[in-house]
């Protein structure tokens, strides 16, 4: 431009307009540039948001915020899936309608929730209610936190839910599972105990059986000459005179053989391979009739008997002379146990679903220990004084039972009582 003819135009002076186009060129490529880094964080923010957006959206949580009003402002796909409402029907609603009514809720100004939220900026794993739209309750495990601006200030808080209804079916399912478990390992150790008592009752009965043979050998044997012995023993001494020096000998020798005859014919009687006569006959008569046979026993003089026997007789094939053998060993030692004044009560009745008839003597005794409860039924086994004892009562009527095709059941309390049960196949009036 310096030029330029000086008549060829306005005069302008050229420096000042090339500085100012200069400046107005770089000022154009700052803006662009600005342009262009302002498009590259908007991307950028964009690219973020859809980010979050995604990431809200794919939380298999359910999402809920609400402002610092208590208003929901965002409420992620699960939430509303959760909920049962559709987006629009959230937003802008109180947070306070997605909780079940008195539940637990960090909204509630004032209680230990909201305190707590305010105080530590967070509450994590607490358990409370949710009310979905059609009214149902669910329990759900919530964490809350509070969401802040760059200054600090609340603006907001983020409630993640978690549905515990799958986790609740899944302990009860296991509980349950746990339950059902428990019993039947309860009735395994039933089934086991029961096996171990069905053993224990076959080595018994094994024990007496083999004993009973041995017995009745025995007994067969010495019957006759101890009979001899106790007659002429008694015949001796009432042919010798009241002053005879050795008479007090002689009595102790008959009272001795006599005492002999007794542990023989209970060895006898123990050892009695089969019943007798067999007829039908009501246990509740033959019961009535050993009861009325020890009245007059010296040991039974304190002892009140008190009969609940079943009203309708109770019918058994049976040996009565036996059975009633059977019954009155058992009264005369529950009548031993209680050694003075006391009550014995005899029960009957008719266990239908068994086709069993039952008779049961309680005594108010001394009871039996728990060592010695396995072995009453043995022969021979005997806690009772020298000379008071043969142990037979017992083994006796257990033989006569189980002869029966029933059996005798022993439960004791030790200073308290004792319960024999004789159990015997029959049947009540109609199925006699
Ligand atoms: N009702 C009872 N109460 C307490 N102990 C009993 C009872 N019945 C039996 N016994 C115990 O069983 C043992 C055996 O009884 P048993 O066979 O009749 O023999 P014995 O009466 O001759 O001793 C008794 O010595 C006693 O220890
Ligand atoms: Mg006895």
């Amino acid at each position: 431009m310096a030029n330029t003819p000086a008549n060829s135009g306005p005069q302008v002076e050229e420096g000042p307009w090339i500085e100012i186009i200069q400046k107005m060129e770089s000022l154009y490529a700052d803006l662009a540039q600005t342009q262009t880094e302002v498009e590259r964080k908007n991307e950028e923010l964009l690219r973020a948001k859809a980010f979050t957006d995604n990431v809200i959206r794919s939380m298999v949580n359910s999402l809920v915020v609400a402002n610092r009003d208590a208003f929901i402002t965002t409420a992620n796909d699960a939430s509303c899936q959760l909920l049962g409402y559709a987006k629009e029907e959230l937003l802008g609603r109180p947070v306070g309608m997605i909780f079940a009514d008195g539940a637990p809720n960090p909204f509630r100004r004032s209680s230990e929730l909201w305190n707590r939220c305010r105080m530590t900026g967070n509450v994590t794993g607490i358990e409370t209610a949710m009310k979905l739209k059609c009214g149902e309750e669910i329990p759900v495990s919530l964490n809350a936190s509070q969401m802040r601006d760059r200054a600090g200030d609340v603006v907001g808080t983020v409630l993640v839910a978690t549905d515990l209804r799958e986790m609740r079916r899944l302990l009860l399912e296991a509980q349950a599972a746990a339950a059902a478990e428990r019993e039947q390992a309860a009735e395994r150790a039933k089934a086991y105990r029961e096996l171990q008592a069905i053993q224990s009752r076959l080595i018994q009965s094994e024990k007496m059986s083999s004993l009973g043979r041995m017995a009745a050998s025995v007994a067969h044997e010495i019957n006759n000459p101890l009979g001899a012995i106790v007659v002429y023993s008694h015949l001796l001494l009432e042919n010798t005179a009241e002053d005879f020096p050795g008479r007090a000998n002689l009595r102790k020798i008959t009272r001795e053989a006599m005492r002999c005859r007794d542990i023989v014919r209970g060895l006898l009687d123990f050892a009695r391979p089969a019943p007798g006569s067999r007829q039908a006959a009501d246990v509740n008569a033959i019961v009535r009739a050993g009861r009325d046979l020890l009245e007059g026993h010296a040991a039974f003089r304190d002892i009140q008997a008190r009969l609940d026997l079943s009203p309708t007789p109770l019918w058994v094939t049976c040996d009565p002379d036996q059975l009633q053998q059977a019954f009155t060993n058992i009264l005369v030692n529950a009548a031993e146990a209680i050694g003075g004044p006391g009550t014995i009560s005899l029960r009957s009745w008719y266990d239908g679903p068994h086709g069993m008839v039952a008779v049961s003597i309680t005594d108010t005794g001394c009871g039996i220990s728990p060592e010695n409860l396995e072995r009453v039924f043995e022969p021979f086994f005997t806690t009772k004084q020298e000379g008071h004892g043969t142990g037979l009562g017992l083994a006796i009527a257990y033989g006569i039972a189980t002869r029966h095709g029933g059996t005798i059941k022993v439960e004791s309390r030790p200073g308290k009582g004792t319960t024999f049960t004789v159990w015997l196949p029959g049947g009540a009036p109609e199925e006699a």
